[in-house]
């Protein structure tokens, strides 16, 4: 179904809110990424989204409500912090951690006794959630272990005939997830970095932690409390190899591999940043943004991934980015989906000897 995002079609979202409350699965557009809903407090329903993922099931979803007050319905205990994070971020890409109540069933927080909530801002989302009259789980509309999709397109070419509905209401303004935060730590911790940055929390709360396992090396030695952290994720069909470090040496890097690859008969891509793409050569070129509008390659980079994969990529080959803002996020997805990762730097490289 095509709904327009400004003013959604009251009757479109009438059909679709009728298929959650049946216990149906919705896929449908936030401001972040397509999700996959379902009726979060139907455990029926909710096994239907792990099974048309192909999710494992000890990893909970999130919970998406339309109005501040039901959140007292999910979560027994609303700390002062949750109060002043709400008033600052909501509706928007901003995911709590709290302790749950007996509704949720244990299918939608995989067993644990937290939920994550958050309210959306997309319009189309809070008219969806609002008409079912039920708080909706969903986690990112995509196949398991894929990039999440930022357009009804890559849901339907991921999930067609795996579920019942798509609102397609264009393309996702923030492109990378929410931040999911928790609050039944000592500190607030990120579990995993998002549309609402680390910089932007400690503005707000002072004291605020990112959680060890958000580096992809950390999760290696098991430290584990999102569930979702110690799955591979956001992984294109080709392999990701992915380079970061100060941009000179980068460029440098990455066109010796891309020409190393070549040599061996691969087809190569490159993900770079439009500062740099002219000095590239390869088989396909993408630009995800510019490094000087980090909210544009965000917005851009699952998209970006995934046509290197339809362009038959055997390898792509991906610059990092500053580690910063957005750029946290978008360096964060970029080490979860890469199989191989290098750091080039002159500096380090001397610190080390
Ligand atoms: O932007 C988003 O958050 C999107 C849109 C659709 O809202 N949803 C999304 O869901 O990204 P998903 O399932 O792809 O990611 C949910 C993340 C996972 O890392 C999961 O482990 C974590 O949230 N999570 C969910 N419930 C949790 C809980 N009770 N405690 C800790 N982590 C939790
Ligand atoms: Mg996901």
């Amino acid at each position: 179904m095509r709904v327009g995002p400004r003013r959604p079609s009251e009757r479109k979202i009438r059909v679709a809110a009728g298929i959650i409350r049946k216990g149906g699965l919705v896929a449908f557009p936030t401001e972040t990424v397509y999700g996959l809903g379902a009726n979060a407090l139907d455990a029926e329903a909710v096994n239907k989204i792990y099974e048309a993922k192909g999710r494992p099931l000890d990893n909970p979803l999130i919970v998406h409500i339309a109005r501040e007050d039901e959140l007292k319905s999910l979560a027994r205990e609303i700390p002062a912090e949750a109060e002043v994070l709400i008033e600052k971020f909501w509706p928007g890409p901003l995911t709590l951690v709290l302790r749950k109540r007996e509704v949720v069933p244990k299918a939608t927080t995989a067993g644990l006794g937290t939920v994550a909530v958050r309210m959306p801002s997309n319009k189309i989302a809070l008219a969806l959630i609002s008409a079912s009259g039920v708080p909706i789980a969903a986690p990112s509309a995509n196949i398991s272990e894929k990039p999440s999709p930022t357009k009804a397109e890559h849901v339907l070419r991921d999930l067609n005939g795996k579920i019942h509905a798509i609102i397609d209401g264009g393309a996702a303004t923030v492109g990378v997830e929410s931040t999911v935060l928790n609050l039944t730590a000592p500190v607030p911790t990120v579990l995993r970095p998002g549309g609402v940055t680390f910089e932007e929390l400690q503005g707000v709360l002072g004291e605020v932690k990112l959680h060890p396992a958000v580096d992809a090396e950390v999760e290696a030695e098991g430290k584990i409390l999102s569930p979702g952290m110690k799955y591979r994720h956001y992984a294109p069909e080709a392999e990701l190899i992915l380079v970061e470090g100060c941009s000179d040496a980068v460029i440098k890097r990455v066109q010796e591999l891309a020409d190393e690859l070549r040599g061996s008969g691969k087809k190569v891509g490159i993900m770079a940043s439009k500062e740099s793409a002219a000095e590239y050569e390869a088989d396909v070129i993408e630009v995800v943004g510019s490094r000087g509008d980090l909210t544009g390659v965000a917005r851009n980079l699952f998209g970006t991934l995934r046509k290197l994969d339809e362009e038959g990529a055997d390898v792509i080959i991906a610059e990092g980015f500053e580690t910063r803002d957005l750029g946290l996020v978008i360096v964060n997805r970029l080490r979860k989906a890469a199989s191989r990762r290098e750091q080039i730097s002159g500096f380090e490289a001397n610190e080390k000897e």
